[in-house]
């Protein structure tokens, strides 16, 4: 997947801007607050169609504007394409693919594909599992569209079964109804978790062996609500059980406590839970390991290579681990930003400068 060009209308502090982007290796140099972010997050927009930063959309309109746009034009082995997503503080978002407006938002999933990579990305495996659980989500539902599908399917029915929850006197077969869509939604969504997690797990082993010249062996598991059960079928009926066990104490506290919303990814180091017992600098170089496979497993799963996008990530790293990063991402189109302060500049096939929401 090769971006061509970058267009942006209103988008952070960018009033308009094109940009034609080279193949290989594009870097942006630039001081803080210039907007060298800002261009990552718009590109990434286009893969899922949402920040990866903000939950809320508006706050990517310029400041005083109603409307933004991001438009680009890439290729990919179907050809020259294009994909335009248009965000407005009192509509709809609007997204073309190719020219035409999509009806529903999954149809963009799997269209343009990139990795984004952020300092923040270095806490994953401190962070709490929310942050595990959106680090799968964004990767699996651009590379699975009916996986997006079916998370959209079963936060609808949570909300429903979260608002019935906090009625004095719920109708059982109200809340019934929600938990079958739930049941059903969460099926899918643990198969695809079980198969994910357990290829990651593969990958970070190996790749965490050379981050850290095989001082420490790394374990990535899925805890998941239910456990060891492989079956669409089976797992429906134990979710649904499952789940009627918790609605008393459910309706006591008005709020799902049991679900696939509420599952993690474990890591341990050398047989130990990293989140509790591995120190700040083993923490982030896991959590480095488990970025780094995400990139190498997203290229295995999709026939058109990822665009990578790396935030900031060089001055988070020394020079063997930068060394590893540049390896992940060969043969990928890949966009660097940095300040240029840190005293190390990749070779790239194009520089620009990033200075108050213009590129040069
Ligand atoms: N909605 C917005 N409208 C206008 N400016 C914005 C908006 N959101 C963020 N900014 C500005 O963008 C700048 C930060 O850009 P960013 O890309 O994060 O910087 P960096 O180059 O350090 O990565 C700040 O000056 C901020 O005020
Ligand atoms: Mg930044």
């Amino acid at each position: 997947m090769r971006i061509k060009n970058v267009s942006l209308v209103n988008f952070r502090n960018y009033s308009t801007l094109s940009l034609s982007l080279e193949d290989g290796l594009n870097l942006f140099v630039g001081e803080n607050a210039q907007g060298k972010t800002n261009l990552l997050e718009a590109v990434f927009v286009c893969a899922l169609g949402r920040s990866h930063r903000t939950k809320g959309d508006a706050e990517m309109i310029r400041h005083g504007y109603d409307t933004a746009k991001v438009g680009l034009k890439f290729k990919d082995r179907l050809g020259n394409r294009e994909i335009e997503v248009e965000i407005a503080r009192h509509a709809k978002k609007r997204i073309k693919i190719d020219e035409k407006l999509i009806a529903r938002s999954v149809e963009q999933m799997g269209v343009f594909n990139a990795v984004i990579f952020s300092p923040e990305d270095l806490s994953l495996v401190k962070d709490g599992p929310g942050e595990r659980r959106r680090f799968m989500d964004m990767e699996l539902s651009q590379m699975r569209p009916l996986y997006c599908k079916a998370l959209q399917s079963y936060a609808r029915a949570l909300r429903q079964r979260n608002a019935l929850l906090k009625l004095r006197e719920p109708r059982l077969d109200m809340l019934s109804i929600w938990e079958h869509q739930m049941a059903e939604a969460a099926a899918k969504i643990a198969s695809w978790r079980v198969s994910f997690i357990s290829r990651l797990n593969e990958l970070a082993g190996e790749i965490h062996a050379r981050v850290c010249r095989n001082k420490e062996t790394l374990l990535v598991e899925y805890d998941s609500c239910i456990k060891e059960i492989a079956d669409g079928s089976a797992y429906a009926e134990e979710f649904l059980k499952q789940m009627k066990k918790h609605r008393e104490s459910d309706l006591r506290r008005g709020i799902t406590t049991f679900g696939v919303h509420r599952e993690d990814i474990n890591v341990s180091i050398n047989g130990r839970s990293a989140r509790l017992f591995a120190s700040q600098g083993q923490q982030r170089t896991a959590a480095l390991s488990l970025k780094l496979s995400e990139i190498a497993l997203v290229n295995e799963l999709t026939n058109n290579k990822p665009v990578v996008l790396l935030d900031d990530v060089l001055s988070e790293l020394d020079e063997y681990r930068r060394e590893l990063l540049f390896d992940a991402i060969q043969g990928a189109q890949t966009l660097i930003t940095c300040t240029g302060a840190e005293g190390f500049m990749p070779k790239a096939d194009r520089a620009y400068t990033v200075r108050d929401g213009r590129i040069e």
